[in-house]
């Protein structure tokens, strides 16, 4: 190498460290202040999805672990997911349950098949019921309504929490007014061209935000959150989600990879990776220190030890799989997605080894989000 080509390369490595942020002082700013102005907050996430960032992504990590310790000490709370019906009226591109797959096998569970269910599940020790299916009409407002009130007067010590989609005003009041505690619905991107990306012409950024707010103001415990890596996204539109979560302040925020389905349009689409998914997860537990988090069945999905390590990110929330035997494979958003091992509700106890070894413990509660204001 000559003189003049090496000065020339020292020359760029000194621009670079003098110019690009120090990364620690910008973790412990978020960690601090809850946020970070825009520009801080690109070049953080840009730098933190980079390979070479290893290190800090270690920091970060420790920083939300450290934030989650001090609201939820080490336990992960536990919520019995029961998929109900996998029929929907809705075509989004990204889901293996969207109306336009003929190729999925469609069920739906009776009141009595779901009451049964929570049976199990509360004999497992379970105190939440998510009841999550795709927007089937065929469940009328007054079924669900009817639903949720016996579940509650069967387990009054339990929470229900609902995951149905996009409904009025009117069902999600007639709901709330039946005893349903919590809502689950991600918004799935906040910025408008990247949500048409995602869904038909039918379907808008503006209703999916309007539930949000109205689920908020009738008093639900509230869920939204995204899929990393989905088509068309973005550190831009990243950006936008965290703006827009901040905005809402949700209880819960579930985030997990995008996983190509085979039997829609995305089917040759890459998957989200799992460094950015714990990336955005500590960067969210940051954010929104008391929140729940799930670490997701999407991350136990693309890796063995998912799990683990979305909880090792800043997530204390398991949602381990309570549906009948008999339709787990059917509720198959995307590919190859898992419900059994540790998955299941019935091997918590194998769920509970796996949390122990890395220092956690399951919380066995309703597990309440703690509110925004305290
Ligand atoms: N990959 C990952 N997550 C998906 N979901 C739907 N389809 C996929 C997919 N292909 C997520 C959506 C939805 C939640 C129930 O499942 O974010 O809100």
């Amino acid at each position: 190498m000559t003189d003049e080509k090496n000065q020339g390369t020292l020359w760029a490595s000194a621009k670079t460290s003098e110019l690009s942020p120090p990364y620690h002082p910008l973790i412990r700013e978020l960690a601090a202040e809850k946020n970070l102005p825009e520009d801080s907050m690109k070049s953080l996430l840009t730098h933190l999805f980079s390979p070479e960032a290893e290190k800090d992504r270690q920091f970060l990590y420790e920083n939300a672990r450290k934030t989650a310790n001090e609201t939820f000490g080490n336990k992960v709370y536990l919520r019995g997911l029961i998929e109900f019906t996998n029929y929907c009226r809705n075509d989004c591109y990204y889901c293996g349950i969207r109306a336009g797959n003929k190729k999925a096998s469609r069920y739906r569970l009776t009141r009595e098949e779901i009451l049964e269910c929570c049976h199990e599940g509360h004999d497992l020790g379970l105190h939440t019921f998510v009841l999550q299916g795709g927007e089937d009409m065929a469940y009328s407002p007054q079924d669900v309504a009817d639903l949720v009130s016996s579940i509650k007067a069967t387990f009054p010590d339990c929470a229900v929490t609902l995951s149905i989609g996009e409904r009025s005003h009117e069902d999600y009041l007639l709901w709330y007014e039946a005893g349903a505690d919590r809502y689950l619905l991600r918004h799935e991107t906040a910025d408008e061209a990247h949500y048409h990306r995602l869904h038909p012409k039918n379907l808008s950024l503006k209703h999916r935000m309007d539930c949000l707010y109205d689920l908020k103001s009738i008093g639900y415990q509230t869920g939204a959150g995204f899929m990393v890596g989905s088509p068309g996204q973005t550190i831009d539109t990243l950006l936008e989600d965290l703006a827009f979560l901040k905005k809402l302040k949700p209880e819960m925020i579930g985030i997990g990879p995008f996983i190509p389905h085979k039997d829609t349009p995305f089917a040759r689409e890459a998957a989200g990776s799992m460094t950015q998914t714990l990336v955005l997860l500590s960067i969210l537990r940051l954010m929104h220190p008391k929140a729940l988090l799930p670490s997701t069945t999407a991350l136990s999905t693309i890796a063995e030890n998912g799990r683990e390590l979305g909880i090792l990110a800043g997530g204390n929330v398991v949602m381990p799989n309570l549906s009948p035997g008999s339709v787990r494979k059917k509720y198959m958003l995307y590919n190859n997605k898992r419900s059994d091992g540790s998955e299941a509700a019935q091997h918590i106890d194998e769920l509970a080894r796996r949390f122990e070894a890395i220092g956690y413990t399951i919380d066995f509660g309703r597990g309440d989000a703690p509110s925004h204001t305290l």
